[in-house]
């Protein structure tokens, strides 16, 4: 463990992150004081992190969809070596362009999804296309039944995550989106990372009932890559631990645009997500959502103008959800999967888990495709 960090005793045969993890996803009485806000970061712990400034063009920076690296502010927390916070580098406008892949593009075949499980490929060919009228008519104090767009709870990208056996497979691949491999490759390089290969995406969706449990993500066979994480949406309590639950973790929130570079020591830790909330300005969307594409843009630019009647409908989304994508590279270079005999389920290729958890104390809002 590395030095100052909380071990937490173990009470009531509960270790130290599931008791922070069960007091932070009750949604009355929980105190938030303690929680890390990198958007105005006066925490003890809290210090700067190193960004390569020349190792992104303000170009590529801007093909991206972010500022220049040199505008970034960067954090990281002491007794995490690796462990990078980067508040809403993007520039005006262009986190729309991400929300608009996740919910429009990415959810398309190959690509696999938690619907998978439960309905043909002909059923979710078209996700958006099924829910968008629907979604764009709900009116929020309404009890509506839900559109397939808000039953989705994760989409995998590349090499697919398998989370019945917590592996990859060589043959169960698809190709990665450029877009999101270009922008993963810019933040890694900023952060120290120039042979970065974006190989794996996880994107999950989340609701205010929703929480996404404690884990680690140790099924890359290579961990010398950092973690990437960008968040979109309404705003999470996010929990980083140590090397084992015992060790409490320190809180943080994750705001519309925040990102999250998990590396070295910081690579293979404890996490969870144990409550997604109102983003703390108080209105439907964040603002840094509100601003329409901007004019300025290269073009050669990954990011694409998102039309008013796409956005309408994203917006209607986010307005009780969250978004997250993680991006990892899975093999290090010239490495290969090792070869063994698969049993069944590993053949099988339709997942029935996910870290995602219900939270028990408000079951009215239970989806019946639940993970
Ligand atoms: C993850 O740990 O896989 C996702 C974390 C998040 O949603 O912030």
């Amino acid at each position: 463990m590395a030095a100052g960090r909380a071990v937490g005793a173990r009470e009531g045969g509960e270790d130290a992150f599931r008791r922070l993890f069960r007091l932070y996803r009750r949604r009355e009485g929980s105190d938030l004081a303690a929680v890390i806000d990198f958007s105005k970061p006066r925490a003890r712990q809290v210090i700067n992190a190193p960004l390569s400034y020349s190792s992104v063009s303000d170009q590529d920076a801007s093909r991206a969809g972010l500022r220049p690296v040199s505008q970034w502010k960067a954090y990281g927390l002491e007794s995490y070596p690796g462990f990078v916070f980067i508040p809403n580098p993007f520039l005006p406008g262009c986190q729309r362009h991400w929300v608009k892949q996740c919910l429009k593009q990415y959810i398309q075949k190959p690509n696999v999804c938690n619907l998978d499980m439960h309905m043909s490929s002909k059923e979710t060919a078209d996700l958006w296309g099924q829910s968008q009228q629907q979604l764009r008519n709900k009116r929020s104090n309404k009890r509506e039944a839900k559109t397939l767009l808000e039953k989705l709870r994760w989409v995998t990208l590349g090499y697919h995550y398998n989370w019945n056996t917590k592996k990859y497979f060589a043959d169960h691949c698809t190709s990665f989106p450029s877009d999101l491999a270009f922008l993963s490759e810019q933040v890694a390089k900023a952060c120290g990372f120039p042979g970065f290969r974006a190989e794996a995406g996880i994107l999950n969706y989340y609701h205010f009932d929703s929480s996404l449990g404690i884990h680690v993500d140790e099924s890359e066979l290579d961990h010398s890559q950092p973690l990437l994480s960008f968040s979109f949406g309404q705003s999470s309590i996010f929990l980083l631990g140590g090397q084992n639950r015992e060790e409490a973790p320190v809180a943080m929130f994750m705001h519309s645009g925040d990102m999250m570079i998990m590396s070295g020591f910081s690579r293979l830790l404890y996490h969870a997500v144990p409550r997604v909330l109102p983003n703390l300005e108080g209105k439907p969307l964040p603002s840094c959502l509100e601003l329409p594409h901007p004019t300025d843009l290269p073009l050669d630019s990954v990011i694409e103008p998102c039309s008013q009647e796409v956005w309408e409908v994203c917006a209607k989304y986010l307005q009780a959800s969250r978004i997250n994508m993680t991006v990892r590279q899975v093999l290090a270079e010239g490495q290969s999967f090792p070869t063994e005999t698969r049993t069944n389920q590993e053949l099988d290729n339709v997942c029935t888990g996910s870290y995602h958890e219900e939270n028990s104390e408000i079951k009215k809002h239970k989806s019946n495709i639940d993970s």
